[in-house]
């Protein structure tokens, strides 16, 4: 017979995982009881809580849809996705830096030329980008893949406009020989992360605000080089100092430039005011960290 105190516990359970097979398990395993256990020793959680806390992961769950993943977002807005991200990509001096993927991509945009309006008929102030693909030693990569996403000047996605079944303000395009791109889209607006659900829920106990600056997301992609999930911040949005997902990293904020109705970079006049911005992004080669 063998019974536990609020110290033992903690190493009996650790000891059941004796018999795991699977090093790293184990080991992600142990140190997630020890944090477990010493987080609850620490606040001293108290019955009602702990079944709140049940109450609340089975609501996060319960909001998870094919369209919804709520999980994530929990991840998101507890700063434990950038986390993730920012370990496993750490950044280095010139290249392109990793952050959030959300949870509006849509793999299958369509494959555009380079020149083409990707927010036909989307909401949303004209922005033309451009910039080159380079590997980490300033060579220009040919072919390389930007796949593009943003939602449109109200700060929504497709894929949150009640009645909006098809893809809207999103593209891939390719480099040229010189490694340029170039697209037009909108200047993207600051906008809430979902908040009717538990983590809104939670974001409000917090006393704190659900918007992300404005940003437009890109995975970018070479061969022979490591892909990057990444977002262009619009410089002077708010938000930039307290993005509610903590995905803001600096080397990010491009300067949008605005211009008065005119003609636009492609030669097509343009009857509004009109933002132009350029970015370049560097891509280390593959192969390990
Ligand atoms: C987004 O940028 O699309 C996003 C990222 C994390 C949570 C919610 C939205
Ligand atoms: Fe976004």
């Amino acid at each position: 017979m063998r019974e536990f105190n609020e110290k033992s516990i903690t190493q009996a359970v650790i000891e059941r995982l004796s018999q795991s097979d699977d090093p790293r398990f184990k080991k992600v395993m142990t140190s997630l009881v020890t944090h477990l256990h010493d987080f609850v020793r620490d606040v001293r959680l108290t019955e009602e809580e702990w079944i709140g806390a049940i109450q609340f992961l089975t609501d996060v769950g319960k909001t998870c849809t094919e369209k919804r993943q709520e999980f994530i977002l929990l991840s998101d807005t507890l700063g434990v996705s950038v986390l993730v991200i920012t370990l496993n990509h750490p950044a280095e001096q010139g290249s392109a830096e990793s952050t959030v993927l959300g949870p509006f991509y849509w793999e299958g945009a369509p494959d555009l030329p380079r020149g083409s309006n990707l927010a036909v008929g989307v909401k949303g102030e004209p922005a033309f980008y451009s910039g080159r693909v380079l590997s980490a030693d300033g060579r220009p990569l040919e072919n390389a893949l930007l796949d593009i996403w943003s939602g449109d000047g109200d700060g929504d996605y497709d894929m949150q406009i009640p009645g909006e079944t098809g893809m809207k303000a999103r593209g891939r395009i390719r480099t040229d020989a010189q490694g340029r791109y170039w697209f037009r889209s909108i200047r993207p607006t600051f906008y809430p992360v979902p908040t009717d659900g538990p983590v809104g829920r939670m974001l409000r106990k917090m006393g704190r605000h659900p918007y992300r600056p404005g940003h437009i997301h890109m995975i970018v992609s070479a061969q022979n080089h490591r892909p990057v999930t990444t977002h262009l911040f619009v410089a002077g949005s708010q938000y930039l100092d307290s993005d509610a997902v903590f995905g803001m990293k600096e080397s990010l904020v491009a300067q949008f430039d605005r211009h008065p109705p005119g003609t636009g970079p492609d030669g097509e006049r343009v009857e509004v005011p009109f933002y132009t911005v350029n970015y370049d992004f560097r891509l280390r080669p593959a192969g390990p960290p």
